[in-house]
This record gives structure tokens, C-alpha cells and sequence, in this order.
């Protein structure tokens, strides 16, 4: 079951949400409108097929930053994947268990890693510096790091060169050459370090599920030469990066369970704890950006859709081409000519555009339009590129009712941060 679905009659509905009718009843700007029981189904499916194996969710919320969608999945039983001190605070505002908790990237800041160490979060070891910096936190923050080293498997992903990072000339990671270093580093530092386990992650976006499984292979390998030197290892994180059907022909992906079960048999002979971190699987499909179509364009040999929403709110097709499945909210009129159109904003900047060639009955003015598969790396990527302002958030709850959980940033909220302008206001000059 989806929450987005189209009617018999050609209306787009979110769970029991007309979204023509919502469009209507609110302000007139893009809005992220996400499903809370799809994303209560997502975790689901991870839960279940984590069944018979010990495991931590760790949820990259790098994909997604709201906090009432953080409270929601913290409720379920998630854990967090963070990458920086905001996201670190984020987690633990929004009531995250820290010890359900890895802190992670190759720039960890010192500061950051104190608070990592104080409130008892793992934490990946990145890099030589990184691990330096571990150790002055812990002595710090007086308490043991519990750290994983994060090895660099070298297995390719298949995907876009900017969402691949397990390969061997990324700069995440640790060589897996260098692995002996490492642990005489973590033995030479008995009172700072705790060393409990490894990670891996390989990239984004990963639609076969053999390639978790070499990585699995590999890195149940290096555990094993762990142990051989005394370490008590626990936890084999194997990261996140599991695909979606962006492209919404119904082609058959792996799910959570045939993620899992690649792995299954490797992590229970092990007896290994098995983290995952997966950002995209768990919300991207949960939410449409929904905008306004501001009018329909030709020039030359091309049809334009002009919409409100742009490369600000949703950048993925510009920053990565990636498709994103479009479509209008309600049924066109019976006369509308079908055309291929390029869907662009209203940016200055010819790579604003947030889906190309796509066949569309030609929309009148002010219909909606929906850029689907936008919970994850959407609203988290936003901008205020030429001062537009970053979208609001609404989510259909379970009994069909909406709620705003993020407010629409205002124009008035970006000038609070110009001095010139508060002291105007404050009437200093
Ligand atoms: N763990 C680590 C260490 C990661 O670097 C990432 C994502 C994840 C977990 C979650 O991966 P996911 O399950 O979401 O694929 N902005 C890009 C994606 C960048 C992913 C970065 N790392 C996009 O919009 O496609």
C-alpha cells in the first residue's frame, strides 16, 4: 500500500487527502506534503525484516531533518545516523537514545566529538586526525569512546560518482591496507578508545543487493582478523544506501527484507549486531514537493511547464540528473493536448529544472503539480538561492487529518540575520 495514489477519476490523493482541495486551502507557495503512516510502513518493513537478528535502525537524518518526523521514528524505535554537531544535537533534542546513536563523517570537529563522547555515542573512525581527535575527547569529555573503524571495502556501487563512497579513491574512510595501524592506534589508547566494531558504507541509491553482500563478505573478513588480535567486536555496521523506484514503472527493487537476508546468515555465524543506516528507503517516498504551475511556455523546439517550486527546493535533477517521477494533481481539462515538456522553475540559472522530456497534458494556469519521491535529500538540501525561501511542511496523520510540521521560511526570517538590517529596525543608524 502507497500513500500517493490516483483516483479513477484522475485526482492525486495522500492516504485519504485530496491534495486539489488541500492545494486550495493553503498559502499560495511550494509545501512538502509527507504521509506519517507511510513512514510509519517503511520503518515497519525494516523491523520486520530485522526479526531473529540483533540490530540497530540507525536513521541517516541527513535525508531528513524534520523533527517531528525525527520524534516519530525516535517513537517507532529508530536510532540516528548524524554527521554533524547540529545533527548530533538535533538527535538528542529530539529524544534519541545516544547509545542507538553513530556519529559519523571525515571532518569530525573536535567540540563536536566531545559532546559525541560525553553523551556516549558510537563513533566511526574516519581518518589518522580523526582518531586523534577521538582520543583528545574522550579525555575531554573523561569518558571512553566507543568507536567503529569505518573501512573503505573498495567495492563499487553502480551508482552516480556523487553518491558512491565506498571505493578506494573516496575520501571516506579508512584504506583497508591501513587497518593494522589503526588497531595498534585504538591498542596504544586502552583508556580513550573502545573499539566495538566496524562500518561500511557504499553509496547511495544502490539497486542490487549483491553488492551489500560482497561488502558484507569483506567486512565480516576484517572482523574476523579483529578478533584474532583480542578485540571484542559487536557491531558490523553495514551503512545505508538502499534504492527506490524513482521511476515509478513498477519495476521489481530489493526491499529491506532482501537487504537483510543477503546478509542474514553472514552477521548470525559472526554472532554479530548488525547496524543499518538507511536514509532514502526510509522517507523519500513518503512525500510530494506540491507547486502551482505558473503558466506553460515554447521556445524553439522546446515546451517549458513554469512552475513556483525550483532547483531551491528540490535540487536532486540538477545536482545529480536524477529522474523524478511528475505529475499533475488533478485531471486535465478533456481538450488539453499531450506535449513533452521540461518542468522548470522560476531560478535564474538554466540547470533549474526538476524533470526533463516528460509527456504531460498541457496544465492551465495555477494547477498543481507534484515532483514525487521528495522526503529524502530534498527539503534537507534546500536553499535560498536567488531568495527564495525555504518550503513549509504539512503531514497527513493517521485519523486523514493535516498538521504543519515545519513552518514556511519568510522573508522576514532571512533579514533577521542581516546586522544592517536589524540595527535599522532597532534604530541604531
Ligand atoms: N550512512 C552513511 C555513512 C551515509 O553517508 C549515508 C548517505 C547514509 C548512511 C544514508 O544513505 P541512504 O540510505 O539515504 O542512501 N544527496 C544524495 C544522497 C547522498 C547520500 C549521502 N550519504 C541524493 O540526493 O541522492
Amino acid at each position: 500500500q502507497h500513500c500517493f495514489s490516483k483516483s479513477e477519476d484522475g485526482f492525486l490523493y495522500c492516504e485519504g487527502l485530496k491534495v486539489q482541495d488541500f492545494l486550495e486551502s493553503v498559502e499560495k507557495r511550494p509545501f512538502y506534503l509527507y504521509s506519517k503512516p507511510q513512514i510509519t510502513r517503511n520503518f515497519e518493513a525494516y523491523q520486520d525484516a530485522l526479526v531473529g537478528l540483533q540490530s540497530i535502525i540507525g536513521y541517516a537524518i541527513k535525508a531528513n531533518n524534520n523533527l517531528k518526523i525525527l520524534e516519530h521514528l525516535r517513537q517507532l524505535g529508530c536510532g540516528a545516523v548524524l554527521v554533524s554537531g547540529n545533527e548530533l544535537r538535533l538527535a538528542l533534542r529530539a529524544g534519541f537514545d545516544p547509545t542507538s546513536c553513530i556519529f559519523n563523517g571525515n571532518g569530525k570537529l573536535l567540540e563536536d566529538l566531545v559532546l559525541a563522547a560525553q553523551e556516549g555515542v558510537f563513533i566511526n573512525v574516519d581518518s589518522e586526525f580523526d582518531l586523534d581527535n577521538i582520543v583528545s575527547a574522550a579525555r575531554i569529555a573523561g569518558k571512553k569512546a566507543n568507536v567503529l573503524l569505518r573501512i573503505n571495502p573498495d567495492v563499487d556501487p553502480q551508482v552516480h560518482p556523487y553518491v558512491a563512497t565506498g571505493n578506494k579513491n573516496s575520501k571516506f574512510g579508512i584504506r583497508n591496507e591501513k587497518l593494522q595501524w589503526f588497531l595498534d592506534a585504538v591498542k596504544a589508547h586502552p583508556g580513550e578508545l573502545k573499539l566495538v566494531g566496524a562500518h561500511c558504507h557504499l553509496g547511495s541509491t544502490i539497486t542490487k543487493v549483491d553488492i551489500f553482500r560482497d561488502a558484507a563478505v569483506l567486512m565480516v573478513n576484517y572482523i574476523d582478523q579483529i578478533r584474532a588480535q583480542g578485540f571484542e567486536i559487536e557491531y558490523l555496521n553495514i551503512g545505508g544506501g538502499l534504492g527506490i523506484d524513482y521511476h515509478h514503472t513498477g519495476a521489481v527493487l530489493p526491499t529491506p527484507r532482501d537487504l537483510i537476508n543477503t546478509v542474514r546468515e553472514l552477521v548470525l555465524s559472526r554472532g554479530l549486531n548488525l547496524i543499518i543506516e538507511p536514509g532514502r528507503s526510509l522517507i523519500a517516498n513518503t512525500c510530494c514537493l506540491v507547486n502551482r504551475v505558473t503558466g506553460v511556455k515554447t521556445n524553439g523546439t522546446k515546451n517549458f511547464i513554469v512552475i513556483d517550486g525550483s532547483m531551491a527546493e528540490l535540487i536532486r535533477p540538477s545536482l545529480y540528473d536524477a529522474y523524478q517521477h511528475i505529475e499533475l494533481v488533478s485531471p486535465p481539462p478533456p481538450d488539453a493536448d499531450i506535449s513533452t515538456f521540461d518542468v522548470v522553475g522560476p531560478v535564474c540559472e538554466s540547470a533549474d529544472f526538476l524533470g526533463k522530456n516528460r509527456e504531460l497534458p498541457t496544465p492551465a494556469k495555477g494547477a498543481g503539480l507534484v515532483v514525487h519521491d521528495a522526503g529524502a535529500y530534498c527539503m534537507s538540501m534546500a536553499s535560498t538561492y536567488n531568495l527564495k525561501m525555504r518550503p513549509p511542511e504539512y503531514w497527513v496523520e493517521e485519523d486523514g487529518s493535516v498538521t504543519k510540521i515545519r513552518h514556511g521560511e519568510t522573508f522576514e526570517d532571512h533579514m533577521r540575520f542581516d546586522p544592517v538590517f536589524v540595527e535599522l529596525s532597532l534604530g541604531w543608524l
